[in-house]
């Protein structure tokens, strides 16, 4: 699939199959296209040409098919946790209150689920961003740049919450993130863009149970690539 906005060609060919359970990460510097692809994979930008299948189906500006997480948490301050976490069930007409606190306590939540966002730290914040996008019937979980505005102890913490609850809430993510030791830590795959135009310049294979050396040898080559 391509995109270009006027004269200003931002992807190039970008093709990339994601397999059902997958974690995908995305690597690429700024401004090189990656909400970009996000907004066309969520239906709310027609790419110039090319593709975008979900299980064979075309989903170009479809939008429903899949559960976004904006890079800033967005929560409605009026609304307490609970009413949040519904909100994307709110929207498609599809309230299921059992539902909803069958996950808020799967996650830990219950006791917070009466309270509003204002008194909530920045890292619950965003976990609570994450419950809303989870809480959709979408298997497809596009995460942009999830944790970067977290400070490093909490985001470490927040990406062994979001690993520990994505067993038990099987999904298939795409993320982007800037951090190398992110994308090692959490995905099965990373993509590393290429950018004007972005392209796809490398695709990683991580195995979760890599070995010390060949973790070190996959981060320098990373760094590598990044440079
Ligand atoms: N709606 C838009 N109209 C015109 N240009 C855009 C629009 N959205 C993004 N761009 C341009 O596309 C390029 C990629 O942007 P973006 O996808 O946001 O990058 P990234 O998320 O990787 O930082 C940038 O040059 C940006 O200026
Ligand atoms: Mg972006």
């Amino acid at each position: 699939m391509s995109h270009q906005f006027g004269d200003n060609q931002v992807l190039q060919k970008v093709n990339l199959e994601v397999c059902e359970g997958d974690f995908v990460t995305i690597i690429g510097s700024s401004g090189s296209g990656k909400s970009t692809l996000f907004n066309i994979i969520g239906g709310l930008l027609e790419p110039s040409s090319g593709e975008v299948l979900l299980n064979g189906g075309s989903i170009i500006g479809k939008t429903g098919h899949v559960s976004y997480m904006p890079q800033t948490p967005s929560l409605m301050p009026w609304r307490t946790v609970m009413e949040n976490v519904e909100l994307g069930q709110e929207i498609r007409g599809t309230v299921n209150h059992a539902r909803t606190l069958e996950l808020i306590d799967k996650c830990g939540f219950t006791a917070i689920k009466d309270d509003m966002p204002g008194t909530l730290s920045g890292g619950m914040r965003q976990r609570v961003s994450f419950l809303r996008a989870l809480n959709t019937s979408g298997q497809l979980m596009l995460l942009d740049e999830p944790f970067s505005a977290l400070d490093e102890i909490t985001r470490i913490d927040m990406q062994q919450w979001l690993k520990d609850i994505l067993k038990v809430e099987k999904r298939t993510v795409l993320m982007i993130t800037h951090s190398i030791e992110e994308a090692i830590k959490l995905s099965d795959k990373i993509v590393v863009l290429e950018d004007k135009p972005a392209t796809i310049k490398k695709i990683y294979k991580t195995l979760q149970e890599m070995t010390a050396e060949s973790s070190q040898k996959l981060r320098e080559e990373l760094l590598e690539l990044l440079r």
